[in-house]
């Protein structure tokens, strides 16, 4: 595996492996855990190379201690990323992305007036300048997200859209532990008690879809994961809603939508989870 932290070397290796196929690339911030690695397996099945980048964003953390409290893990996603057969490893420093600030501002509309994007400004702001930026450094032929991040999914379809970027967009489903706890970088941060009781997140949505069936208006859906998330001490719900899958506008009722999506974020301690089904 090469790795590359300068964004000239990158171009010079992508444009000697496009000379001879594809290349697939895969975003990540580090921390990485299966699920990172399930995506980085797709791209190797699909592509003739594989980039992965390691790069913790700055722009897109609104809250300046979420930044700094991000786990960083560099020596064993390296080692990871070697056994994944992954061909390029790019680690650029903060410099190399933003030799100066990034001033960009985009208009994803209604796509993040919700859920995330109410609940952090700025944030897709920053992730579309980045993602923006790593797809004009490394130019690939498909990019990989997992679909755990379903708004952010969304935000980057309409990005590469709107840009008229010619990469294939592949969401890959999310990764799930035994107990169905979604996999995330973010879980390294829970005690070991938290890790105990998370599951219950992915569980109370799959009731929840069962007891939306039984009564369709979903405020009655809400009231009720509310109260199962939030009588867990520490556990407080930062959103659940029942979105348009293709809009991601809330919907009230069941049948306002043909494909739906329920999409959660809950509060651990100081930890946040997000997580979402088909619904
Ligand atoms: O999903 C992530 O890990 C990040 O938001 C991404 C896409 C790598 C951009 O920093």
């Amino acid at each position: 595996m090469n790795i590359i932290r300068k964004v000239s070397d990158l171009k010079i290796e992508i444009a000697a492996a496009k000379e001879r196929g594809s290349v697939g690339f895969v975003p990540t911030m580090g921390a990485l855990h299966n699920g990172h690695l399930s995506l980085v397996e797709r791209a190797r099945k699909e592509n003739d190379c594989v980039v992965v980048s390691l790069f913790v964003n700055p722009t897109q953390f609104n809250d300046k201690s979420d930044l700094s409290s991000y786990p960083r893990t560099e020596d064993k996603d390296i080692a990871m990323l070697q056994s994944a057969e992954c061909d390029i490893l790019f680690m650029p420093s903060v410099e190399e992305v933003y030799p100066q600030a990034d001033n960009r501002k985009f208009n994803f509309g209604t796509l993040e007036s919700v859920m995330e994007g109410a609940q952090r400004p700025g944030h897709f702001n920053g992730v579309a300048q980045v993602v923006s930026k790593l797809f004009d450094f490394a130019t690939p032929t498909r990019a990989y997200f997992g679909e755990k991040d379903f708004q952010q999914l969304a935000i980057i379809r309409k990005m590469s859209s709107d840009l008229k970027l010619d990469i294939e967009i592949i969401g890959c489903e999310i990764f799930r532990d035994d107990r169905g706890l979604a996999l995330s970088s973010r879980n390294m941060l829970l005690s070991d008690e938290q890790l105990e009781v998370a599951p219950i997140i992915y569980r109370t949505m799959i009731e929840a879809s069962k007891v939306a069936a039984w009564s369709p208006d979903l405020e009655h859906t809400k009231e009720w994961v509310k109260e199962q998330i939030e009588c867990i001490q520490g556990f407080k719900i930062d959103y659940f809603e029942v979105v348009d899958a293709n809009t991601l506008q809330p919907i009230a009722l069941l049948e306002d939508a043909t494909e739906r999506r329920a999409c959660i974020a809950v509060k651990v301690g100081n930890i946040r989870l997000i997580d979402n089904i088909t619904f």
